[in-house]
């Protein structure tokens, strides 16, 4: 049998399932088998002398390579149109092999401010201990905003597309110019789009992370992430900026970075370097669940996005309801970049604000039934969260505020069951929950739809406006 490996032509439908892979030559497996081996066997003294200076480039050890693991960063590079991918233990993994191989003390870099707040905690906590500064950017609509912060230390702009929880859309081209123009390449967090829904290299990105752990292995089993970078960044240009990449390394035997790999120079120092070093390897079992869930990576975006649309839309209706951010609703500030950058959907993390406050967002998330109370997104099953009670909950108001989360503000991830079953979910909770206005909350012990029982068994309780 043939491998059917797809061109560059082919469909996205296509390359999610056989891109990186060719059936088993050994006993003729269709599925890419689990090598659940830490080492290799070497077949002589000059093999295993030559897999160390690498002019044998087959494999010596699995947290330096793994074939499970190779597939799947063969298939993440073709789904974003990168040229490389390194495959990690997590998403914070990523985050932290893709900074550490670009970033050293006394550099500072630039970030929106809207990003998952684990992120936000690595850059100003662990990073400000090694001496690596980030600077929060208030309106990264404006380009005068980012341009004015760059310093001659500034080393990269970094940004999530959709952040996570509220969707203040970021235009790439707008902020990957300001990136270029500078001389500075432009990291950015592609967790909640997928490159189903947007690509950001093909928008002048120059390095994309993943939590693969959300929607890409979508069956909310298995941690993963991924660096995913192209050849659209001159690194040897700046050498300046980049005195690890430009000058001799003692792992290529006294050359560069950039005289080895070119414009792949991060791409291999983020692997031989940083990953191989620090041990941030992902389990070629949680590779094989990565690689699994890819295969219908587009069919569940599809129902993901339609799903989170219908249910925007409901909670849009809804007069309990203060604000919905989902890009996809007309009214929504970010509706014109979603259609520039988010055609084919607008996938499925969004915050929606309910009056009533923290008392009021508790007792929806508690009457919902088909939604699952936790703190993961991107699975097939629908999630909720309180995002300032949990995620967010060591900021202070006014941080929270600056980042659009509320006392009523709930997290959802809209997941792939029928939208029906949702937004009946959706009704019943509000049914059992009336929220009055100016922060006075209503609420049952149990659900009923018969009126008169609600009047007769509910409880009151007054919490203070948000
Ligand atoms: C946007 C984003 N990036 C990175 C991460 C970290 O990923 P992981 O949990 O796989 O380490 C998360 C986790 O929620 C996330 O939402």
């Amino acid at each position: 049998m043939t491998a059917p490996t797809p061109d560059a032509a082919s469909g996205f439908d296509t390359r999610q399932i056989h891109a990186g892979a060719s059936p088993d030559r050994s006993h003729g497996s269709r599925i890419p088998p689990i090598h659940l081996t830490a080492g290799y066997v070497f077949d002589s003294h000059q093999q295993a002398h030559e897999r160390f200076t690498g002019d044998d480039t087959g494999y010596s050890y699995s947290r330096l390579g793994n074939p499970t693991v190779g597939v799947v960063e063969q298939r993440l590079a073709d789904l974003e149109g990168g040229t490389d991918a390194i495959l990690l233990a997590s998403g914070a993994a990523a985050t932290n092999v893709a900074l550490l191989a670009l970033l050293g003390a006394g550099d500072h870099f630039l970030s929106s401010r809207a990003l998952y707040q684990g992120t936000a905690n690595l850059f100003t906590e662990n990073f400000a201990r090694f001496g690596i500064e980030v600077e929060f950017v208030d309106h990264p609509s404006d380009p005068d905003d980012w341009a004015r912060r760059i310093r001659p230390t500034t080393r990269l702009l970094f940004a999530e597309p959709i952040p996570n929880p509220t969707n203040d859309l970021i235009d790439l081209e707008l902020v990957a110019g300001v990136a270029h123009h500078h001389g500075l390449p432009f990291v950015v967090d592609n967790t909640l789009a997928t490159p189903y829904l947007l690509r950001p290299l093909e928008w002048g990105a120059d390095v994309v992370i993943h939590s693969a752990s959300k929607f890409l292995t979508g069956q909310g089993a298995a941690l993963s992430g991924v660096v995913v970078s192209g050849e659209s960044f001159d690194w040897a240009a700046v050498p300046a900026l980049f005195p690890h990449l430009n000058s001799p390394s003692a792992a290529l035997h006294g050359k560069s970075f950039t005289q080895v790999h070119g414009r792949r120079a991060f791409s291999a120092y983020a692997r031989d370097v940083v990953s191989a070093r620090t041990g941030a390897t992902v389990s070629p079992f949680n590779a094989f669940l990565l690689r699994q869930g890819l295969e219908t990576l587009s069919l569940r975006m599809r129902q993901h996005s339609r799903n989170a649309l219908a249910v925007a839309q409901w909670l849009d209706d809804r007069s309990e309801v203060l604000s919905v951010d989902h890009p996809g609703l007309a009214s929504n500030a970010f509706h014109a970049l979603a259609r520039k950058y988010l055609p084919a959907g607008q996938g499925s993390v969004f915050t929606f604000t309910v009056a009533g406050g923290e008392a009021g967002a508790a007792a929806i998330i508690g009457a919902l039934q088909v939604f699952s109370h936790m703190t993961h997104i991107g699975d097939v099953r629908s999630l909720v969260l309180h995002p300032s009670s949990t995620t967010h909950w060591l900021l202070d108001d006014a941080e929270r505020t600056r980042l659009g989360i509320h006392a009523g503000t709930i997290r959802v991830s809209v997941g792939t069951e029928d939208a029906r079953d949702l937004l009946d979910d959706l009704q019943q909770a509000f049914d059992s929950v009336a929220l009055t206005e100016l922060g006075i909350v209503q609420w049952q012990s149990f659900p009923t739809t018969d009126a008169a029982s609600s009047v007769a068994s509910a409880q009151f309780a007054e919490v203070s406006a948000p």
